[in-house]
C-alpha cells in the first residue's frame, strides 16, 4: 500500500462542480436513474466533493455516506444538509488511504471524477472490495480525449484501461456506456 496525500480538487472552484452547465452536460438525477437503486440501498459516494451526487441520491435511498478527503467540501455539503434538513447523508472524513466505513457497510461504491485521483487504485480497490456487500462498483470519469474542461487528458483513463485495472482487481464490469459527452460510467459487480 502506497500512502500518499490524496489528490484535492481547489476549493476556490467548488462551485463549478454544482454549476447549471454542468447540470446540462452531467445530469445526476440522469445518471442515478439508470443504476437501478432501491429504497433500502446503502450508498457510499467517495471523492463526494459538495454532494452533487450524494444529496440527489439521498432523496431516492435510505443512506447515503458522503466520504471525502476535504474537510471544506464536507463543510459546504454540511451546508446544503442543513439547509435541505437532510437526515440521511453521513459525511464522513477520510485521510486518501482508505474508505473509513466498516465490512460490507454499502451497496453501492460511487466515485464520479475521482478514480483517475486515487494514487493506490489497487489499494482502494481492495477497500472497495471490503466495503461493499455483494453490491455494485460505479466509476464516471472524463474520456481521455481533448477537450476544454477537466484534467489534462495524460492523467485521464479510458474505460478499456479502468475496465483492466478492476478486473485485475476483483470486478467485473456488467454496464459500460457514455454519461453525456465528456464522460462515462461503468457498473461492475464483484467477480467471485
Ligand atoms: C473532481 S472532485 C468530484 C466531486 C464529486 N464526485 C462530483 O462529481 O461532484 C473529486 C473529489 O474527490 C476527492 N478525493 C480525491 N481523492 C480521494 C480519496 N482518496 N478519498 C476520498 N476522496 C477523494 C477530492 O477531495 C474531491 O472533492
Amino acid at each position: 500500500m502506497v500512502l500518499t496525500m490524496a489528490h484535492r480538487f481547489n476549493i476556490k472552484k467548488a462551485e463549478l462542480l454544482d454549476s447549471p452547465d454542468r447540470r446540462s452536460f452531467l445530469d445526476p438525477d440522469s445518471i442515478l436513474g439508470k443504476l437501478g437503486l432501491e429504497k433500502d440501498m446503502v450508498f457510499a459516494d467517495l471523492g463526494c466533493g459538495t454532494g452533487y451526487f450524494s444529496i440527489p441520491a439521498s432523496a431516492i435511498l435510505r443512506k447515503v455516506y458522503a466520504v471525502d478527503v476535504q474537510q471544506e467540501m464536507l463543510d459546504l455539503l454540511n451546508t446544503r444538509i442543513k439547509k435541505g434538513k437532510l437526515t440521511n447523508i453521513e459525511p464522513v472524513l477520510s485521510d486518501g488511504n482508505s474508505i473509513p466505513l466498516a465490512n460490507g457497510s454499502a451497496d453501492i461504491i460511487f466515485m464520479a471524477n475521482v478514480f483517475h485521483e486515487l494514487d493506490d487504485k489497487e489499494h482502494m480497490l481492495a477497500e472497495a472490495r471490503r466495503v461493499l456487500s455483494d453490491g455494485k462498483l460505479v466509476i464516471i470519469d472524463w474520456k481521455k480525449i481533448e477537450m476544454d474542461i477537466g484534467p489534462p487528458v495524460s492523467e485521464r483513463f479510458s474505460p478499456e484501461e479502468v475496465i483492466s485495472i478492476c478486473r485485475n482487481n476483483g470486478f467485473e464490469p456488467d454496464v459500460n456506456t457514455e454519461a453525456g459527452p465528456y464522460n462515462y460510467m461503468i457498473v461492475f459487480s464483484l467477480s467471485h
